[in-house]
């Protein structure tokens, strides 16, 4: 069983912890290619890798981004599009080439062309080499939510009960939240030369232990990962307490 697992503290313990992973990729490879990912779990890292890159210690500048996942029709104004996370949390606070960022187009209607345009954007990069990722607490890795089989490309998917319930409070009104998304497919993420996941809280302590220590299905998305030979977990002590 080949996940490595760093254990933080606490989240602000584990961001960093996170962050000085994501730190090292850039300093070793400065036109690495990151796969990025939104949620409350990676705010903290952001956070960490802005404030080093204003003590002039990490250069954005030949640095690729490739994002996850984007709501379906959410434009990119709104404060809860994943567009405007990523400017508002990274983009807008490092000096990453905007023609060097990459995220699924939300308000492309024609499911199919979108999908297809992203698959093209993940070709021509020729490889994630570090993916961050969050997970959700039916086990959803972008927004592969559960289901029979595991989604290998870009697709669009309709967003489960429970991700809809975790995610309203960001939004207003529960009717506000997007009920489909575009989100890179489980083959993709497959790919990614090394896997940071974060996980924070003790909310995710059963996925945690359904997801790395039970078997491999499509019914808990992330449990693939088991399967791939360069992840790092980076948990807190919350998220840890079950295993
Ligand atoms: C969303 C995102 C995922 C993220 C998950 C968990 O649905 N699409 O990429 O990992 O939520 O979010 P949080 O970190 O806020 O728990």
């Amino acid at each position: 069983y080949k996940m490595r697992v760093i254990k933080g503290k606490d989240y602000k313990d584990m961001s960093r912890k996170a962050a000085n992973i994501i730190s090292a990729e850039i300093i070793t490879k400065p036109d690495c290619v990151l796969g990025l990912a939104t949620g409350s779990s990676p705010i903290g890292i952001y956070e960490n890798l802005v404030h080093w890159y204003e003590q002039d210690d990490l250069d954005f500048s030949q640095v690729t981004s490739v994002n996850l996942d984007e709501y379906k029709g959410l434009p990119k104004e709104n404060d809860q599009s994943y567009d405007y996370f990523m400017h508002e949390y990274l983009f807008n606070k490092v000096n990453i080439k905007p023609e060097n960022i990459n995220i699924p187009n939300g308000m492309e209607e024609d499911s199919e062309k979108e999908c297809a345009r992203y698959n093209q954007v993940l070709e021509d990069l020729g490889g994630v080499d570090l993916q961050l990722l969050g997970i959700g607490h039916n086990g959803h890795i972008g927004f592969n939510e559960p289901g029979e089989a595991f989604e290998k490309e870009t697709h669009c998917v309709d967003l489960t009960e429970s991700t809809i319930n975790a995610n309203k409070r960001f939004f207003e009104k529960e009717e506000d939240v997007p009920r489909q998304a575009y989100t890179m497919g489980i083959k993709s993420i497959m790919k990614a030369k090394k896997i940071l996941l974060i996980i924070s809280g003790k909310e995710k302590a059963g996925i945690v232990k359904e997801a790395f220590f039970g078997p491999v299905t499509p019914k808990v998305p992330a449990s693939i990962l088991q399967l791939h030979n360069d992840v790092i977990l980076v948990a807190d002590a919350d998220a840890l307490s079950e295993v």
